[in-house]
């Protein structure tokens, strides 16, 4: 191996140096919901801060501890007792403000909408959750959930959350054979679903994966069917349907108050590979955190803000950021059924436009889609009433953040990049838009009430200017409390790596004001020459270029330097391939970052492997950067994408 010096002490390299900074608003920061103290008051008195934020809920009964840390299980809240529809329901009708809309519902045909306030919300939750009772559902039973994004979702969401049922939501875009392992892992007795959703422009059925899951499921005693695209289905003696059994319903049902620490809700998250975990959020500390760092992290005035989350309920974003977090606080929401791309490529922009959105929450995958689709498309659009923007999912690179700061907001929002995951159930690093002098591409600190930190392989913190891992050193409300079934796995994935430390996988540096920069899961992380280079800095130095929308860089094995950096790039709509762009990129990410970062080999691609939530996925790259057939291909949104760039390669051939 070439100069591998052993006295070589980085555990991540920190090579991309940023030095743009956006201040907020004066008018926002004036007004915020949340001002600098709360870092002061929270480090004092961590306990005490969540206590707050917990009474900013309604409770049946108060809680009499606040934390009981058993390491790594946790309770908080404990002894007290809340129903969380009630909270994000029922509470804002009996506070006067049942004619509010809780959500603007737009259908992926254009037209098709529908305006649900917070007193209709509440007469569908009660009737859903009548029905789920009359179904045999029990406090304590498993739903699986598969839907399309239409209202009937977090209503039944709500429903279950209503009884104590605990919801296991399964996105609509996966198999059946998926589906199934999720019922089957769970337990669920009941399965909720649709004929199908609108896709692209198309009905696309869901019932028929639904029926070919449950064949093969004999505790599910009933499959509850709604009909939304009216196409045909097969009727099997389990299956009930919405319109017969929910709409017959009384619209009054009383909630019953549930432990702060019973179950919620289990979502599965696959991550990259192996079977996929279960993890199970509970009730208080749950709700406490999602409502907190939505009124803080948005800014959200429940009074005048639209605000809009393009993710799909299916995901954690969605549970946390459409349903949770947004109903606790009293929000008016927007939820869209389909594509940013149907029926054209403004069609985002027009939802702003027609609902005066002023708080838009997205992942970098589509804003850097948005990038390759041209500045034109958004321009034609008034979005004048946008206020704060939000990413989260991946790493964001900075000129994707500009990109989004200045073509969706108009040069003045502030952005916040929000680190989190499906474990940590709500938002954990992130600016807040009225105080952070924000940094494109970083996350910045920790929200407060949440003790993050960088640390080396032997769990020591890093200094400023140092890379390592990413790990968090304190319970907090909405973390998760275990894997359903499998106390161990939970111990193994997330509290062994580092001793009394939650390891989240992800890799990160500080800055030298100490500011956090997330630099992508550890396990992509390349090691060249000695060095371990972070696939988000790479990436976000080939996106920095005028002529890329999009990268994913991978490792591969290479007899000189260990492994070299393959690069796999998307060119913005406007630019030509031309011969040296290879080269022209090579030098590029040279010049930006360094010669240690300087790919071996650029791939100019048509598309990228991406999982169901848009997360790039580098392993299937990795067998394309080393000759190996490809991997297991399950998890891929789209799997013709790995022929078109398989196509690519005979002109896949080193530069050097
Ligand atoms: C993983 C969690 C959190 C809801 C959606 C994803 C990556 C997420 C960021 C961000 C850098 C990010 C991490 C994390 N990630 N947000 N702002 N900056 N990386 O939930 O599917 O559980 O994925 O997504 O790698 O561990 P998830």
């Amino acid at each position: 191996m070439a100069d591998n010096a052993p006295e070589s002490q980085e555990t991540l390299s920190n090579l991309l140096q940023e030095t743009r900074r956006f201040a907020p608003p004066a008018e926002l920061a004036a007004a915020a919901n949340i001002t600098a103290d709360a870092y002061e008051q929270a480090a004092a008195d961590r306990l005490g801060f969540w206590e707050q934020a917990a009474d900013r809920l309604t409770w049946s009964r108060k809680w009499d501890t606040t934390l009981e840390w058993n390491p790594p299980f946790a309770k908080w809240f404990v002894g007290g007792q809340l129903n969380v529809a009630y909270n994000c329901v029922d509470r804002h009708v009996e506070a006067g403000n049942g004619d509010k809309v809780a959500y603007y519902w737009e259908g992926e045909p254009e037209g098709d909408s529908r305006t649900i306030t917070y007193a209709d919300l509440q007469r569908e939750v009660n009737r859903a959750a009548n029905a789920l009772q009359e179904l045999g559902v029990r406090k304590g039973d498993r739903v699986a959930i598969y839907m399309p994004m239409i209202p009937e979702l977090p209503i039944s969401l709500l429903a279950c959350a209503r009884i104590g049922a605990i919801h296991s939501v399964v996105f609509g875009g996966f198999s059946a054979s998926a589906l199934q392992s999720r019922i089957e892992d769970a337990d669920a007795k009941l399965v909720i679903t649709a004929d199908g959703g609108y896709r692209r422009g198309n009905p696309s059925a869901l019932k028929p994966t639904v029926d070919e899951a449950v064949a093969n499921t004999p505790n599910v005693e009933k499959v509850l069917v709604v009909r939304r695209t009216n196409q045909e289905i097969a009727v099997n003696d389990r299956d009930v349907f919405w319109e017969d059994v929910v709409a017959k319903q009384s619209d009054q049902h009383e909630a019953q108050p549930h432990d702060a620490e019973d179950p919620l809700y289990i979502l599965y998250t696959s991550g990259t590979t192996g079977k996929p975990k279960g993890i199970l959020h509970t009730t208080g500390g749950y709700l406490t955190q999602t409502a907190w760092t939505h009124h803080a992290v948005f800014d959200l005035k429940p009074e005048t803000d639209i605000y809009w989350c393009t993710a799909d309920i299916g995901w954690v974003t969605g549970h946390s950021y459409i349903v949770y977090g947004p109903l606790a606080n009293g929000a008016t929401s927007v939820i869209y059924e389909g594509t940013p791309d149907t029926p054209h490529r403004g069609r985002f922009w027009e939802i702003v436009q027609k609902y005066k959105v002023t708080i838009l929450y997205t992942a970098p995958t589509a804003i850097r889609t948005f990038m390759k689709w041209g500045d034109d498309i958004p321009a034609k659009f008034d979005m004048s009433s946008l206020r704060v923007l939000g990413s989260v999912g991946e790493p964001i690179n900075p000129e994707a953040y500009v990109w989004y700061r200045e073509h969706i907001g108009a040069s003045k929002t502030p952005v916040v990049d929000t680190w989190w995951q499906t474990e940590t159930g709500a938002i954990m690093i992130s600016p807040l838009p009225g105080i952070s002098h924000a940094k494109p591409g970083a996350a910045m600190k920790p929200l407060p009430g949440i003790v993050a930190d960088v640390v080396d392989d032997q769990g020591n913190s890093v200094p400023n200017g140092g890379g390592g891992f990413l790990v968090v050193k304190e319970p907090w409300p909405s973390m998760l409390r275990t894997i359903w079934g499998d106390d161990q796995r939970y111990i193994d994935t997330y509290w062994s790596r580092f001793e009394n430390m939650y390891f989240p996988g992800d890799g990160a540096k500080k800055d030298e004001d100490g500011d956090l920069w997330l630099l992508g899961r550890v396990d992509d992380v390349m090691l060249v020459s000695g060095h371990n280079i972070s696939t988000t800095e790479v990436e976000s130095a080939l996106v920095s270029h005028p002529k890329v929308a999009e990268a994913a860089v991978v490792g591969a094995t290479d007899p000189v330097t260990g492994q070299a950096i393959v690069s796999f790039v998307i060119l913005r709509g406007n630019a030509e391939e031309s011969d040296d762009i290879g080269a022209e990129l090579r030098n590029h990410v040279a010049k930006t970052l360094g010669p240690i970062a300087k790919p071996r080999q650029i791939l100019v691609v048509p598309e990228l492997p991406k999982t169901r939530s848009g997360k790039i996925m580098r392993r299937l790259l990795r067998d394309v950067a080393e000759n190996r057939s490809i991997g297991d291909v399950t998890t891929l949104a789209d799997s013709t994408v790995m022929n078109l760039i398989s196509e690519k390669l005979p002109s896949a051939k080193s530069e050097d």
